[in-house]
C-alpha cells in the first residue's frame, strides 16, 4: 500500500546510526553469486525491497535464493529459463545483470530494456556493445533485448563511459568466457571493486578492477564462498548530510571514509566538522552552513547520487551554491518538490544556482525517485512546522529502515499507511 512519511522539523540529530552493506554493490554480487553452481553466502546485505527484488528476478530463472535474516543463500546450479518476467526487470535497472548471467551460463538471453528510477535517459547501448565484442549477436525487438551465442569469447572493449552497470555486466559475462577481456575506462566505483573480489573468491581472474584497465581471463566453472559487501557510501553520505544540514553530532560506524573523500571535503568546505576513525565517522554541525559548489562526477568525484540531499542542504545554507550534474540528464525533480517548500532555486540545463533562504516550510511533497525521496525528508527535518512526503516505496527500495534510523537519532518522523 502506498504509504506516508510526516516529517516534523526543529530536531538536532544525536546517537549513532549504523550503515547497511552497499545496495548496488549486493545486486550485483547476487546476480554474479549465480554464475556458480554452488552456494555462495553472501552476509550483511541490506533488507531493502530492490534486494528482494533482484532475488525474485533470480529466483524466476530457476537459482536458488534464500533468504536467512541479513544473509542471502545463492545456488545458480538450476538456472533453467533465458528470460526473467517483464514485470520484474521492470522495476530495477540493475536487471540488466540477468543478461550477464545468462549470456555466460546459457548462451541465450531475452530480457526487457531495465526500469529503474525517473532520473533520465538510461540506454544500455554500452552494455550491448560489450556482449558484442564478447561474440554475442543481440537485437532489441518489442523492448526486449535477445542475446545469443555458442560461447561467450574474451576480447578488448573501450568503454565509451566510464558506466557501473556496463563495467559490472561485462565482469559477470566474461568470467565464464573463453579466453582474456580487457576492459578499457571501466568504471572505478568501490561496487565494481567489491564484485571482482566476489567473482575471484568464486574462482574468477579478474584484475585490475578499481583502476583504469580490467583484465579478466575466463575460467570454466565458478565455486562457492562466503563475502560481505562494503559498507553503503551512499546511506552514509545521506546521514552525513543530512545531519549536515539539520544540525547536531551524530557518529555513523561501519563506514569507510576512503568511499567518501569529495563529500566529506564538501561539507568541511560548507562548515561541518568531521572526524574519520578507520570503519567510524563523527560529523559535528550547527546546522547553517556556508554555501559551496559542487560537480556531479564518476567515482572517486561527488557521488550523483548524493546530489539531490547536497541540493536540500544548499537550499538554507548561507549564499548561492551552485550545483552541475555531469552523469544522469533529469536528476533534478526534486527541486520543483523543494520549491514548494519555499526553496530558491533556478535550474538551467545540467546546472541548479540554489540561493539559501533562512527557513524552509513544511509542505506536502513526492518523491520520485530512491535520492529525492530521502532528501525531501531531510528537506522536511530543517523545515518549520509538518513535511507529509509522499511516493515513499522509492526510499524502501534502496535504504533499510530508514525512518527507524532517523528516529533513533532524534528524528521527529513517522510512516503512516
Ligand atoms: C549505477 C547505480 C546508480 C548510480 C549510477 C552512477 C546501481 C544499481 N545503480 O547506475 O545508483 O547513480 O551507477 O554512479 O548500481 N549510459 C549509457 N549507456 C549505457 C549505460 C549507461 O549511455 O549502456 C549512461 C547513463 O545514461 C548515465 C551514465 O552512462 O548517463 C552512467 O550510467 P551508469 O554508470 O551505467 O549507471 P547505472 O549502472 O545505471
Amino acid at each position: 500500500m502506498e504509504g506516508k512519511f510526516i516529517v516534523t522539523g526543529g530536531n538536532r540529530l544525536n546517537g549513532t546510526v549504523n550503515i547497511s552493506g552497499a545496495k548496488n554493490s549486493i545486486l550485483a554480487l547476487m546476480t554474479a553469486a549465480a554464475l556458480a553452481k554452488e552456494d555462495v553466502l553472501l552476509n550483511n546485505i541490506p533488507l531493502n525491497s530492490d534486494v528482494y527484488t533482484m532475488g525474485e528476478i533470480l529466483a524466476s530463472l530457476g537459482v536458488k535464493v534464500v533468504f536467512q535474516g541479513n544473509t542471502v543463500i545463492i545456488n545458480g546450479a538450476t538456472i533453467n529459463t533465458y528470460k526473467p518476467p517483464y514485470e520484474l526487470v521492470r522495476k530495477i535497472r540493475a536487471s540488466v545483470y540477468a543478461a550477464g548471467l545468462l549470456l555466460a551460463r546459457l548462451g541465450h538471453t531475452e530480457v526487457a530494456l531495465p526500469g529503474g528510477d525517473e532520473i533520465g535517459s538510461r540506454p544500455v547501448d554500452l552494455h550491448i556493445r560489450g556482449f558484442q565484442a564478447l561474440g554475442a549477436e543481440v537485437s532489441v525487438e518489442h523492448g526486449f533485448m535477445i542475446c545469443k551465442c555458442s560461447k561467450l569469447t574474451g576480447a578488448k572493449y573501450y568503454i565509451n563511459k566510464a558506466s557501473v552497470g556496463t563495467t559490472i555486466n561485462m565482469m559477470i559475462a566474461a568470467s565464464l568466457a573463453d579466453g582474456v577481456t580487457i576492459l578499457e575506462n571501466p568504471a572505478k566505483e568501490p561496487e565494481i571493486v567489491d564484485t571482482a573480489i566476489l567473482l575471484n573468491g568464486m574462482g574468477a581472474k579478474i584484475r585490475g578492477a578499481g583502476t583504469d584497465t580490467i583484465r579478466i581471463e575466463g575460467v570454466t566453472e565458478l565455486h562457492g564462498c562466503e563475502h560481505s559487501p562494503i559498507p553503503d557510501r551512499i546511506e552514509a553520505g545521506t546521514f552525513m548530510i543530512a545531519n549536515a544540514a539539520v544540525g547536531g553530532e551524530i557518529q555513523i560506524t561501519n563506514v569507510l571514509s576512503e568511499h567518501l573523500r569529495i563529500p566529506i571535503a564538501k561539507l568541511r568546505e560548507a562548515g561541518a566538522e568531521i572526524i574519520e576513525g578507520d570503519t567510524d565517522l563523527v560529523v559535528k554541525s550547527t546546522g547553517r552552513l556556508k554555501a559551496v559548489d559542487v560537480d556531479t562526477a564518476v567515482f572517486p568525484g561527488f557521488a550523483t547520487d548524493l546530489q539531490a540531499p547536497f541540493g536540500v542542504l544548499l537550499s538554507q545554507a548561507e549564499g548561492t551554491g551552485i550545483i552541475r550534474e555531469t552523469i544522469f540528464d533529469n536528476r533534478f525533480r526534486y527541486i520543483e518538490e523543494l520549491r514548494r517548500m519555499g526553496a530558491d532555486v533556478k535550474v538551467e540545463r545540467d546546472t541548479a544556482i540554489f540561493r539559501g533562504i533562512e527557513r524552509l516550510s513544511g509542505a506536502p511533497v513526492e518523491a520520485t525517485d530512491i535520492r529525492a525521496g530521502v532528501a525531501l525528508v531531510i528537506a522536511g527535518l530543517m523545515a518549520d512546522g509538518t513535511t507529509e512526503v509522499s511516493g515513499i516505496y522509492h526510499i524502501d527500495r534502496g535504504y533499510e529502515h530508514f525512518d527507524l534510523k532517523l528516529k533513533n537519532l532524534g528524528a521527529v518522523i513517522e510512516r503512516i499507511s
